[in-house]
Order: C-alpha cells, then structure tokens, then sequence
C-alpha cells in the first residue's frame, strides 16, 4: 500500500524541510511585513501611487505625525473619495488594526473593498447616506477627498463632525481649488468656499470669551474643536476630550498645592466660564480672598462669583467693601469698576462707601 504523503505545504509543521517554493513565499511575507513596518507613510504613499504623497500634495508627513496615536487602535476611519484606490492601500498598511470606509459616488469603486476596508456607495452630499454610514461605523479619522465641491465640503463638515469621535481628526483636503480664476468651477451649489468656514471656526478660537460669533452653526462645531491645523492645501480639525474630566476637577488638587492666590481667582474664573458650579466658583474665589484680603482682585472677584451664584446680598456687601478699600467709586480700576457697577445695579446699591 502506498504511504499517504503529506501536503507540501504542511510539512514545516511537523519538522520535514518546506518546498523551496514555500521558503520563497514565507521570505517574501516576512520581507513585505519588515519593508512595510519601517516605510513612512509617505513611502507607502509614493508605491501606492496617491496624490497625498510629498511628489504631489504632501499631505502625509503630516498625516504620519497627526495620525500616530491612533496606529494601533481598533479605530473607523472614513476616505470620502476612492477613485483608483489608491489611498485605501495605504491607510491598513499605516494603521495595524482599523476598519477603513471608503465612499464613492462610483458603484464601480465597489471592487476595492478587501480586507479591513468597506466601500460604501453614495454621494457625500447625501445627509441620510452619511449619517448611516457614521452611525454604522462611528468614525475617529475623516478624509474628505471627494467632490471638492464648496458647498459639499461644509455641508459634509456639518454633518459629519458631530459625528466624530473623542479626540478625532478631519480633513479637508485640496482646498487650493477654491482659490485662483477656476474658484467658480468648485463652488457647487453656492455659498461660501471652505477657507471661509475654516477662517470663522479659527477666529472663533482665537476669539476666546471675547464674543465673536460666527453663524450659529459654526459657533457650536467650534466649541468641539480643540485645535485647527493648517497645512499647505489642507486643513485638519481635531475634537475636543468629550471624555475629560472638567479642568477645575483634575486641577484642584494642584491649585491647592500651589498656594498662589492668583491661581485660585484663574479658577473661579474658569468655573464660571465653563459653567461649572457656582458655589464651587465661590469656594474657588473665597480661598484667593482668604490668602489675600485686602486685595481689591481678589475681593471683585468674589463679588462676582457670589452675584453668579444668585446670592445677591452678601454679593452687594463685597461690592462695598471693595469700593471702600479702593477709596471710593472713582479709584477703582476701570475694568473692574465696570463688573462692580452691573453687580450693585442688579443687587442693590451699596450705602455708606467711603468716596461714593
Ligand atoms: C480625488 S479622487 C479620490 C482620490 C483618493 N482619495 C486617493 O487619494 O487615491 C475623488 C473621488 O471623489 C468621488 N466623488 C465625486 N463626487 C462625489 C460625491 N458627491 N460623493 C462621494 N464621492 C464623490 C469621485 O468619484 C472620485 O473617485
């Protein structure tokens, strides 16, 4: 009877020498896995064949240093934009354990769909098509290389970002098409081009509490951006820490420890900007008052934080005693005579203050 042999391809399992075949292929393997581990982004990039590469847009330097963090998480990424299929080569060879979605307005970009990579079919103009796609697969990075269209950008901006994910990232990429003569080719159905948006959204940071406004929509996206990060021809968005825990609560215990005044009235301040408790405001400001008594600073503050703190009389009582230590109404500073007089307008005007 003839012995049974075993498959070529199974002998290095049990310890025969593999076909000379075989080696080749596990050498190969190993060799692409090594090449692939030290390429730069960039590199695999330029072998892909994509745009993004720095012998066209160089986009991916950046994207190598922006990106790092999330290289080994189990993350969604969406790429509105496949054509050839060249970047979603890239993004599971730079990403070790993400899902990547591609989206096309091109059934026939279907067929790039492979392992860790899903195409979805549908225009990027479409608001029920991309929430589907967002609420299947909750995205942490977005890549929006699609139409280049103005209206698009902001449109898919506007329904994707609140989409995003804790400390995500988007992009908007190629935005050098809204510039120039041929701006108009790129407009879509109108409206403002992109680099506006991204001027409101930054101004709006830049702005801090100091009340500029863009449109109503712009001004709550931009309180979930933490950062905007322009590059040349790309703008990348970063989100907020949805998950932080508030400032004051982590940093208490450092302010504390710090035994500097001034770091307590930073802290009422910052409660009472980001509507925190207004008795822990209070708190805040009565421990800056406690290290330094006299100080008119300190005082006002706490003036504020009680009138904030709905507790009007005892607010009205520090509007006094600061008016009084200062020497009257008119040596007090002009900025903080300015919150004092709404304060005692609102709370009752303080009687008997030296100097009034
Ligand atoms: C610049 S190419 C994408 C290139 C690709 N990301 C890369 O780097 O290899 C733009 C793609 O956007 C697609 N596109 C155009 N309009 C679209 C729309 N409204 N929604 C979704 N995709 C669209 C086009 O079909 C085209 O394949």
């Amino acid at each position: 009877m003839q012995e049974k042999q075993t498959p070529r391809r199974f002998r290095w399992m049990i310890g025969l020498p593999p076909s000379l075949g075989l080696y080749k292929n596990i050498i190969r393997h190993h060799e692409e896995a090594r090449v692939s581990q030290a390429l730069t982004l960039d590199e695999m990039g330029i072998l892909a064949g994509t745009d993004k590469s720095s012998i066209e847009h160089d986009y991916l330097r950046h994207y190598e240093a922006l990106f790092s963090e999330w290289r080994d998480a189990p993350i969604n990424i969406i790429e509105i934009g496949i054509a050839s299929g060249a970047s979603l080569k890239i993004w599971p060879q730079f990403f070790r354990n993400a899902t990547i979605i591609g989206i096309d307005i091109n059934p026939a970009c279907a067929r790039f769909a492979g392992d860790r990579v899903v195409v979805r079919i549908g225009s990027q103009g479409d608001r029920d098509f991309l929430s589907g796609v967002c609420r299947e697969f909750p995205p942490t990075i977005v890549i929006d290389d699609g139409s280049h269209r103005a209206d698009h950008n902001r449109f898919t901006f506007e329904v994707v970002f609140p989409q995003l994910l804790s400390r995500g990232l988007y992009v908007i990429e190629d935005l050098f098409v809204h510039f120039g003569p041929a701006a108009g080719e790129w407009s879509g159905a109108g409206g403002k081009p992109p680099h506006d948006m991204i001027n409101d959204i930054s101004n709006k940071l830049l702005a801090g509490t100091n009340g500029w406004r863009p449109d109503a929509t712009l001004d709550a996206l931009a309180r979930e951006i933490d950062r905007v990060v322009t590059i040349p021809r790309a703008t990348v968005f970063r989100k907020i820490d949805l998950d932080a825990r508030p400032a004051w609560e982590t940093n208490w215990p450092l302010v504390e420890k710090s035994d500097n005044w001034q770091n307590w009235v930073s802290m009422a301040n910052l409660i009472d900007r980001k509507g925190g408790p207004a008795a822990l405001a209070v708190a805040a400001a009565q421990k800056a008052v406690d290290a330094q008594p006299n100080n008119p600073v300190t005082r006002g503050r706490l003036a504020w934080m009680l009138y904030r703190a709905g507790r009007k009389a005892e607010a009205a009582a520090e509007v006094a005693l600061v008016v009084s230590k200062s020497g009257g109404w008119d040596k007090v500073e002009p900025a903080r005579r300015r919150t004092l007089e709404r304060i005692a307008a609102e709370c009752g005007e303080p009687r008997n203050i030296a100097g009034s």
